[in-house]
C-alpha cells in the first residue's frame, strides 16, 4: 500500500538520545544501541521500531532483559510492549557489510581484503543498522563508539565531534563520537577502514575552529586538493551570502567508488561518490570540476538546509533538496559565468525534468503518494524544486530573499519542517503572501504558456496576452492555473530593449509580470514600434513558451540579447523552429535564419568562446522527441544531424579549420576560464567540422588525442575520431584502456563514450563491452556508465526498431535488481515516454516492461517504477 502525505501524523515515540557501539567487522558486525525513548502523551500506542535484515542478539527494557511474550518481530520492525515515557531500550544486532550490495546501510566499499565499511542511510538505510523509529522528525543526539582491529581499520570516523580514543585488547582500537546537535536517523554515518587524508585549518566568520579532513583510499588522496579548495569556498560563500556558519570541531569528507548517488550530506561526515569528489588535469574533464565543486557546496549547504532544518517527512524532500539546489546554484554562478550556469541548469531542467513532468512517472515537487521513497530522488523534486525556490527568490528580490531565509533558519532551527514552513517564514519576512505558490508543489506537470502580442500603432500601446495551460495527468485530470512570473523586455527592431511603461513601473527595461489566471493581458504604454518581446527571461518559472514568432523576431534576440543566457535561449527557440522545417520539408526561412545569425556571431570577435560555443548546439535529441506526439528516435537523430550539418555548412569548413588551428595553438593544461572556454569552443568547432570534412577533422583529432594536455582534450577526440572513423579510433581506445586500467573513474569515461556511439550498432558495442574484464554490474558507476548512458545518452542506439535494445535492458534490469534495486529502479526510468514511440518501437517497448512487471521477486523499488511506466 503506498504511504500517503496526508496521513502524516507525529510520532508516538521519539528518541531523546541514542548510543550505539559498534563491533566491527568485514563478514559481521554487531551493533549495540541504548535508546532514551519519549512518549507522546497525547498518543496511546506501543512502541514500535523500524528494523531491517537484522539479526537480533539480545533486548532488554530499563536493564531487564525482555522475555520472549514482551516484543515481536514484525515484518519491517519490531514491537515492545511495555516502555514507558523515559525507558530506555538496549538491543543488540549483527549485520552483513560484505554481503550488502544494495549499499544501503552499511556495506564494504571495494575488495574483502583491502576495502573499508561506510554507511548510506538516507533515506531509510539507518533501520538496516538497527531498530529505531527511523523518519525525519524523530531527532537524537548520537554518542557513537566504533571499535575495530586496528591493522585493519586504522581509521575510524563517525559524524559529531571527536570524544576520544584509545587501544583494546588483541590488536584492537576505539573511538568515540558525540553529536551534540540532534539529527535524525538519516544523517548518521561511520567510516572504517585504511583511508589517507589531506587536511586543512578553516576559522568561521563566527570564530570557531574547525579541521577540515578528506579521506580517500591511498590512489585517490592525491586528487581530493580540489575538492579541499571548493569546501573552504563554500563555507566562506555560505557566510557571506546566507550568514550560515559551521557548527562542529571537524567536518569530515570521505570518498568511495562504490555508491548509489553524488553524494550524502551526513552530519559532520559527508560520502562522496569518487566521482562527484576526484579531479585533476590528467583524469577529469571540465565539466566535472564544475561538478565537483557543485556537489561539494551541494552537500556542505545541506548542514543548514537540510540538517539543522530538517524535513518532517520524505514528502518534504525537496525542501531541502531543491532549495540546496538552488544555494548550489548560485554559489556556481558566482564562482563561474552566471550565464553558462544558467544554460547548463535549463537544460538539464529541459532534457531530464520536463520529460519525467510529462510521462508516466510525473508527480508534483511534493508527491501525494509513494510506495519506495527511493524512487523520488527526481529531477522533479531537485530541479524543478530548485526553479520553484528561484521563483520566490526572483519575486522577494536579494535582500528579500535574504530576510526570508534568516527567519526561516531561526525559526525552525533543530526542527523537522515542512514547505509551508518555508513559504510563511519567506512571506512574513517581507509582508507578502506566498500561500499562492504553494500549488506549484503540489501539481504535477509543465505549464505551457502562449504569448500572444498586438501592437495598436496609433496608441502606440503594445498589449501582451498570456494564457497558460498544464496538460491532464492520469492522477490530476484537473489542473489549476499558477501564478507564473514572466520576466520580460520588448526589443526595438534595431536590437535594443525598449524603456517599458506600464501602470505600475516606468522606465525599466526589464520587468516581471506575474500571470495567475488562465489568461490575461498586459498592456504597455508609449512603444514607439511594434516591438518583438523577449519572454520568461532567464528562465522565470519552469514553463514552456509558446510564441508566435517570425524566425526573424528570434533571430533578432539571438543576435542582440545583451544577457547571454537569454541569447541561447532565443537561439534554441529559433533551433526548434529550424527543426520543424527540415522535418517538414517546409521552406528554408528558419534553417536558413538559425544558420546566418549563428555564422554572424562565429566572426564576433567580442563573444565569449563558452557562449559562443554553447550557441552553436541545437536542443538535444531528447527535447526534440519532447514535442513529437510519435517518436521515431533515428529519424529525429538524422534530422538533428542534418540540422547541424547545415550549420557548418553556412559557417564554412575554411573557417571552421581556422578557428580549431587558432584554439588548438592556445591550448593549455589550465582550469581558469579561459581555458576552458577555449576547450569547450574548440571541441565544438571540431565537432562541426567533422559533419563537413570528416577526413581532416578526423587528422585533427588524432593529434589532439596524443597531444592532449587535459583529459578534455584527450576524451573529445576520442568522441570525434570513435565517431567518425570508426577504424581510426581503435587504436586510440586501446591505448585509453591500458593507460586508465588502473582509474575507475577514467575507465567509466571510457565505457560512456562507446554507450553514446550513436545507430544501430550501439547494442552489440553494449554487449561487447559487457565482456570486458572490467565492467561488473556491482559498481553503480559502471552499471551506469555502459548501461544508463546507452538507455539514457543514446536514443538512437537505445530504441532500435527491432525492440533488440530494450529486451537486453530489461535482462540487465533484472539482474540488477537482484544486486541493487535502488540502481535498477533508477535505470528503469530510461523507458520514460515509451507510450509515444512509433508503434513498433511501442510494442516492443510495452512487451519488455510486461515482462519485468511479470516477475513476481522484483524488489519494491523496480516494481513501482515498472508498475507506474505501465499505468500511465
Ligand atoms: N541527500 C543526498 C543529496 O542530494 C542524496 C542521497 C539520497 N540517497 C538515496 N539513496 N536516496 O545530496
Ligand atoms: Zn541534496
Amino acid at each position: 500500500l503506498p504511504i500517503r502525505l496526508a496521513d502524516y501524523r507525529a510520532p508516538a515515540w521519539r528518541v531523546e538520545r541514542v548510543e550505539l557501539d559498534f563491533e566491527l567487522g568485514i563478514a559481521t558486525t554487531e551493533i549495540g544501541a541504548k535508546l532514551l525513548l519519549r512518549r507522546d502523551p497525547a498518543q496511546d500506542e506501543s512502541l514500535r521500531l523500524d528494523g531491517e535484515n537484522l539479526e537480533l542478539i539480545s533486548i532488554a527494557l530499563d536493564g531487564e532483559v525482555l522475555a520472549d511474550d514482551a516484543y515481536r518481530l514484525v515484518d519491517g520492525g519490531l514491537e515492545v510492549h511495555g516502555a514507558r515515557d523515559g525507558s530506555v531500550l538496549e538491543t543488540r544486532v549483527r549485520v552483513h557489510p560484505a554481503a550488502n550490495t544494495a549499499l544501503e546501510g552499511l556495506y564494504l566499499s571495494g575488495p574483502s581484503e583491502t576495502g573499508f565499511l561506510l554507511t548510506q542511510c538516507e533515506a531509510q538505510g539507518f533501520r538496516h543498522i538497527t531498530f529505531f523509529p527511523d523518519r525525519p522528525d524523530v531527532q537524537a543526539i548520537y554518542t557513537v563508539t566504533l571499535r575495530a582491529d586496528r591493522a585493519r581499520f586504522p581509521v575510524l570516523l563517525a559524524g559529531g565531534n571527536p570524544d576520544g580514543s584509545g587501544e583494546l585488547e588483541d590488536g584492537r582500537h576505539w573511538a568515540r563520537f558525540v553529536d551534540p546537535h540532534p539529527k535524525p536517523a538519516y544523517l548518521f554515518a561511520l567510516v572504517a577502514g585504511r583511508l589517507e587524508k589531506i587536511e586543512q585549518d578553516y576559522r568561521t566568520a563566527d570564530g570557531r575552529d574547525v579541521q577540515l579532513k578528506i579521506w580517500a583510499e591511498a590512489d585517490a588522496i592525491d586528487r581530493c586538493h580540489y575538492a579541499m579548495d571548493a569546501l573552504v569556498r563554500s563555507m566562506r560563500w555560505d557566510e557571506q551570502a546566507y550568514g550560515r556558519n559551521y557548527d562542529l570541531d571537524v567536518f569530515h569528507v570521505v570518498a568511495t567508488h562504490d555508491f548509489n548517488m553524488g553524494a550524502m550530506e551526513n552530519k559532520g561526515l559527508n560520502i562522496f561518490n569518487t566521482k562527484c569528489l576526484l579531479a585533476d588535469a590528467d583524469s577529469s574533464t571540465d565539466d566535472e570540476y564544475r561538478r565537483v565543486e557543485a556537489v561539494v557546496a551541494h552537500e556542505y549547504f545541506h548542514n543548514w538546509s537540510g540538517n539543522r532544518v530538517t524535513c518532517r517527512d520524505w514528502f518534504q524532500l525537496s525542501l531541502k533538496e531543491g532549495f540546496t539546489v538552488y544555494r548550489e546554484q548560485c554559489f556556481s554562478a558566482d564562482m563561474n559565468s552566471a550565464p553558462l550556469k544558467r544554460i547548463e541548469d535549463v537544460g538539464l531542467l529541459r532534457r531530464a525534468q520536463f520529460p519525467e513532468d510529462a510521462g508516466p512517472l510525473a508527480h508534483p515537487v511534493r508527491p501525494a503518494e509513494y510506495r519506495e521513497i527511493n524512487n523520488f530522488y527526481t529531477a522533479t523534486v531537485y530541479e524543478k524544486g530548485a526553479e520553484l525556490v528561484r521563483m520566490l527568490a526572483g519575486k522577494l528580490g536579494t535582500a528579500g530573499f535574504r530576510r526570508g531565509t534568516d527567519l526561516y533558519f531561526s525559526r525552525n532551527d533543530g526542527r523537522a519542517a515542512a514547505l509551508e514552513d518555508f513559504l510563511a517564514a519567506l512571506g512574513e519576512a517581507n509582508d507578502v503572501d506566498l500561500s499562492p505558490y504553494l500549488a506549484w508543489y503540489g501539481q504535477s506537470g509543465t505549464p505551457r504558456l502562449k504569448a500572444h502580442g498586438h501592437y495598436d500603432a496609433t496608441r502606440h500601446e503594445y498589449t501582451l496576452t498570456l494564457s497558460q495551460h498544464t496538460p491532464a495527468s492520469l492522477q490530476q485530470p484537473r489542473k489549476q492555473p499558477l501564478p507564473i512570473p514572466v520576466k520580460l523586455a520588448l526589443f526595438g527592431s534595431d536590437g535594443r530593449m525598449l524603456p517599458l511603461h506600464t501602470d505600475g513601473q516606468t522606465d525599466a527595461s526589464e520587468i516581471v509580470v506575474v500571470l495567475d489566471e488562465a489568461e490575461q493581458c498586459f498592456v504597455f504604454r508609449d512603444v514607439p514600434e511594434r516591438p518583438v518581446p523577449s519572454l520568461l527571461r532567464g528562465l522565470s518559472a519552469p514553463a514552456v513558451l509558446e510564441c508566435d514568432y517570425t524566425p526573424a523576431e528570434l533571430a533578432l534576440l539571438l543576435g542582440h540579447d545583451p544577457d547571454g543566457f537569454n541569447r541561447w535561449d532565443a537561439g534554441q527557440q529559433l533551433a526548434l523552429r529550424a527543426y520543424d522545417a527540415l522535418r517538414d520539408g517546409a521552406h528554408n526561412g528558419a534553417v536558413n535564419a538559425w544558420c546566418d545569425t549563428l555564422a554572424a556571431l562565429f566572426d564576433d570577435a567580442r563573444l565569449d568562446a563558452a557562449l559562443l560555443a554553447d550557441l552553436l548546439v541545437p536542443p538535444g535529441e531528447i527535447e526534440l522527441a519532447e514535442r513529437e506526439s510519435v517518436v521515431d528516435p533515428a529519424r529525429i537523430y538524422t534530422l538533428r544531424q542534418q540540422l547541424q550539418q547545415r550549420l557548418a555548412a553556412r559557417i564554412g569548413a575554411d573557417k571552421l579549420e581556422a578557428r580549431y588551428r587558432s584554439l588548438a595553438a592556445q591550448s593549455t593544461a589550465g582550469i581558469d576560464a579561459v581555458s576552458q572556454a577555449n576547450r569547450s569552443l574548440k571541441q565544438r568547432v571540431l565537432q562541426l567540422l567533422a559533419l563537413l570534412d570528416p577526413t581532416a577533422a578526423c587528422h585533427h583529432a588524432a593529434t589532439q588525442y596524443l597531444d592532449a594536455p587535459s583529459m578534455t582534450d584527450r576524451l573529445a577526440a576520442l568522441g570525434v575520431l570513435a565517431r567518425h572513423d570508426a577504424a581510426r579510433s581503435v587504436e586510440p581506445l586501446v591505448h585509453y584502456r591500458k593507460r586508465y586500467a588502473s582509474d575507475p573513474l577514467a575507465l567509466d569515461k571510457w565505457f560512456a563514450l562507446q554507450a553514446q556511439l550513436p545507430g544501430e550498432g550501439a547494442l552489440a558495442r553494449v554487449q561487447a563491452l559487457e565482456a570486458d574484464p572490467a565492467f561488473t554490474l556491482k559498481n553503480p558507476n559502471r552499471a551506469r556508465a555502459l548501461l544508463g548512458t546507452w538507455a539514457n545518452g543514446n536514443p538512437s542506439g537505445f530504441h532500435r526498431a527491432d525492440g533488440a535494445g530494450y529486451r537486453l535492458y530489461a535482462d540487465r534490469l533484472l539482474a540488477l535488481d537482484a544486486l541493487n534495486p535502488q540502481i535498477a529502479a533508477r535505470l528503469a526510468t530510461a523507458f520514460n515516454g515509451w507510450q509515444r514511440l512509433e508503434p513498433h518501437r511501442r510494442e516492443a517497448a510495452h512487451a519488455a516492461l510486461a515482462s519485468l512487471a511479470g516477475h513476481d521477486q522484483l524488489s519494491r523499488n523496480l516494481a513501482e517504477i515498472v508498475g507506474n511506466m505501465l499505468k500511465g
